[in-house]
């Protein structure tokens, strides 16, 4: 039998696990897009961002290089750091065939992801990733390029600094011409994407 106080408890923990849910942002599956699957080859596209160094760069600055593009920002609690520790094993496991491929972290958290604190944490995972921001008109526009979909979620009323973003959990490949190859959804195994990566490029 429970107590009437083990049972408030109880209830008080599933409030804040609900609570802490709520905060730490939905990500999606799906391709947040109306565009029917042929439509895939029009994902990408220009973009100006700025890198870790303050230096704006834009598509062109890759042309020639593979790109894993992925969009996400450094306070996500899980699923982002999930997937970056998925692409650099999968990039550790193409050794040599992987070398010249730039990974793109773009942020959807312009406002707390600045270039400083973007190198300090792409750098943890891997040296090929390579953290951008800009203005969040920039990052609107190159999240529109690869039809991302993101949002400020549920926010700390107490303190509005503390908040989750949603957004689509995709990485994209992108050829060396510029040109959308095939994505990988959240949750694909290092292998799984080494070996799709090392057919396709
Ligand atoms: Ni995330």
């Amino acid at each position: 039998m429970k107590t009437p106080l083990a049972r408030i408890g109880i209830v008080l923990a599933v409030i804040v696990l609900i609570a802490v849910a709520g905060l730490a942002g939905r990500h999606y599956w799906g391709l947040i897009t109306s565009a029917p699957e042929s439509g895939a080859a029009a994902i990408g596209g220009p973009f100006t961002l700025i890198d870790e160094s303050g230096r704006t760069v834009t598509e062109a600055d890759f042309r020639g290089q593979p790109l894993l593009v992925y969009f996400g920002y450094t306070y996500c609690p899980d699923v982002c750091p999930t997937t970056l520790t998925a692409i650099a094993e999968a990039l550790d496991l193409l050794g040599d065939k992987g070398h010249d491929i730039a990974v793109l972290f773009i942020t959807v958290d312009p406002e707390r992801d600045r270039p400083e604190n973007l190198g300090e944490y792409v750098r943890v995972f891997h040296p090929q990733i390579v953290g951008l921001t800009g203005s969040p008109e920039q990052v609107a526009a190159a999240a529109r390029a690869y039809r991302v979909y993101y949002a400020k979620a549920a926010q700390d009323p107490d303190d509005p600094e503390e908040y989750a973003m949603d957004h689509s959990a995709y990485t994209y490949l992108m050829g060396r011409d510029g040109k959308f190859l095939t994505h990988f959804p959240h949750g694909v195994s290092a292998k799984d994407m080494a070996e799709r990566i090392a057919k396709l490029l």
